[in-house]
């Protein structure tokens, strides 16, 4: 399994700054972003990032994980029909949490899809809904190079935000003005 990448625009979907700054005060640092780039690591400011190949390494500390859409072929995991590429992201992000190699998380479902497809991934033992999470009162307006933040946007998906770890509750204390949060 080496390489989510695809076309779609959701590819380049950076998450919105209030977002960020909730997962920095829950974990007190964001260690590692596993899917990321240049342009939106000015924001996330994760003190280490993966551009690619992302599932082909470890991961560590405290992870903001906002994966890319898509899909993803079920036997090659490259490109093509069959997985979401969010839900391999949600079962590769546990089982480094389940390790140990990752201390804490926050992973963002761009879509509540993700609920749902993350149960078709083999070997993903918990779904998201299992951990606490936070769906946003309103859909978080992701933001691109092409759609700089401020950019008026109508965002398409509901969404939800998910905590792995143990200080539930500054996740709770930073989420809740983000929406209903459930532990
Ligand atoms: C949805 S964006 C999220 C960016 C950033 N983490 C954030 O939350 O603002 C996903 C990013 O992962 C990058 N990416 C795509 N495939 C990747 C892979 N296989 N490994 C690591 N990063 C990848 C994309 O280029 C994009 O910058």
């Amino acid at each position: 399994m080496n390489n989510i990448q695809h076309s779609s625009a959701s590819n380049e979907a950076y998450t919105p700054t209030n977002v960020v700054e909730a997962a920095r005060a829950t974990m007190g640092a964001i260690d590692l972003d596993p899917f990321s780039c240049a342009k939106a690591n000015e924001v996330v400011q994760a003190s280490a990032y993966f551009s690619e190949f992302a599932l082909d390494r470890e991961w560590f500390g405290r992870v903001f994980c906002n994966p890319p859409g898509g899909t993803l072929d079920r036997t090659t995991l490259e490109p093509g029909s069959g997985y979401s590429s969010a839900a391999v992201a949600w079962a590769y992000l546990l089982s480094e949490y389940l390790s140990g190699r990752v201390e804490q998380a926050v992973f963002v479902c761009f879509s509540l899809n993700t609920f749902q497809n993350s149960q078709q991934v083999p070997g993903m033992r918990f779904a998201p809904y299992m951990f606490p999470f936070c769906v946003p009162s309103s859909r978080l307006k992701f933001w691109s190079e092409a759609r700089p933040i401020g950019t008026k946007n109508q965002p398409a998906q509901p969404n939800a935000l998910i905590y792995l770890g143990d200080n539930v509750d500054a996740f709770v204390e930073h989420f809740s003005p983000l929406g209903q949060v459930r532990v």
